[in-house]
């Protein structure tokens, strides 16, 4: 028999629900892995058991949306150089490919295990990761498999880096034929490095074509070191989300508010790679949908916390709170395809997955009001507590 959990004593419930919208005095009951009940306190059902958060702000756990986790090695020196004033070019790629082909499947595990559960302790209960330093057929299909038994979404990045052994119409041969052959029964998703000195614009339309012919959803890696061809090709092929957006052009900006495509903000990666930070205001304002994700991966971005992100879009990105909340949370389950229906994520209403966090906090806002500060209190996904 399920037990019905209750909690209470939420000083402020963001449910990201149109409905539900933010509600004061609520209290919120599961059952299982699903929410079954949203409301005011005093009107809640009996439940087998309750948990009084004694006046702590509540919302959905954060939905990473975009990581890099199946990896081995360590890029310290790149980072501390790159502080010293060395610029960001990919090609530290080569040197965790190099690390993640030498490593076990155990020792791969064993890493990402560890990442997901240093992120699920800072309130992340929905992860995306893909491939993409493996670089071989066997290794690619090696971070699928491992990816897929951890991770909630599952990406593939054949096309992450043509590998330095290979030549690159050779490799993209490779990226669209067996690779994908290898990698489609582990993956949902396809993205490419869509990027000067990665794959141009016609090379990246191919592997995406080739995934989409497989059933795979897309995704881009676009705009993050110059304006480029990213954005275009995304909302092009109706990918779920283009993630970076760095360098955006007007055309860029107007495209992205047309389309259903995603804008996949990662500023931990721009301040990680002293790159300029992303229009967000320019999107939200134009009516694109916006993600926060933490692109967590030991070259350009390696944090894995969302709060870091979210305080980062509101202290410097000029996000209220609320949009950058939302972002994290809803709008990284709608570049996932997780935002609706039965099991949905990123929001707090009945039929949703349990996925919630509690701060050590009364408002939400405490996230950029007291930013680098530890808030959080309670983690629970699909109903288990995990913190
Ligand atoms: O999203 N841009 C390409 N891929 C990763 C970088 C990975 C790395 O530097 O190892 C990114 O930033």
């Amino acid at each position: 028999m399920r037990t019905a959990t209750i909690i209470t004593g939420i000083s402020e419930l963001t449910t990201n629900d149109e409905e539900l919208g933010r509600l004061t005095g609520a209290a919120l009951v599961f059952e299982g892995e699903r929410i079954t009940w949203v409301g005011p306190e005093r009107r809640a059902p009996a439940a087998d058991q309750r948990v009084d958060l004694g006046g702590r702000a509540v919302l959905p756990g954060w939905v990473d949306s975009h990581t890099h986790l199946v990896f081995a090695g360590d890029r310290t020196a790149e980072f501390t150089a790159r502080m010293a004033g060395r610029p960001y070019t990919a090609g530290g790629i080569a040197r965790t490919v190099r690390a993640t082909r030498a490593a076990t499947d155990e020792e791969l595990a064993a890493n990402l295990r560890a990442h997901l559960a240093e992120a699920a302790a800072q309130g992340t209960t929905c992860v995306e990761t893909k491939t993409g330093y493996g670089l071989t057929v066997e290794d690619e299909l090696r971070a699928a498999r491992l990816a897929a038994a951890e991770a909630d979404e599952v990406t593939y990045l054949g096309a992450h880096l043509v590998p330095p052994e290979r030549e690159a119409a050779d490799y993209l041969d490779t990226v669209c034929g067996p690779m994908l052959d290898a990698v489609a029964p582990h993956v949902s998703w396809c993205d490419v490095f869509c990027e000067r000195g990665a794959f141009d614009a016609g090379q990246s339309r191919r592997v995406l074509l080739a995934a989409r012919e497989r059933g795979l959803g897309l995704r881009v890696h676009g705009n993050q070191l110059e304006p480029g061809p990213g954005v275009e090709l995304a909302v092009e092929l109706g990918a779920a989300s283009v993630d970076h957006c760095t360098h955006l052009t007007e055309a860029d900006v107007d495209a992205l508010a047309a389309s259903e495509t995603v804008a996949t903000l990662l500023p931990a990666c721009d301040l990680s790679t002293r790159q300029p930070l992303p229009p967000a205001r320019k999107l939200l304002d134009a009516g694109a949908t916006v993600a926060l994700a933490t692109n967590c991966n030991p070259g350009s971005s390696y944090t894995s916390s969302m709060a870091f992100c979210v305080s980062t879009a509101v202290l410097q990105l000029g996000m209220s709170v609320e949009e950058a909340v939302r972002a994290a949370t809803r709008g990284g389950a709608t570049a996932l395809g997780r935002d609706s229906g039965d099991g949905a994520v990123g929001v707090v209403r009945p039929g949703a997955r349990a996925d919630v966090q509690a701060l050590d906090a009364p408002s939400a806002a405490w996230l950029a009001y007291r930013p680098g500060v530890p808030l959080t209190h309670r983690v629970w996904r699909a109903g288990r507590s995990l913190v």
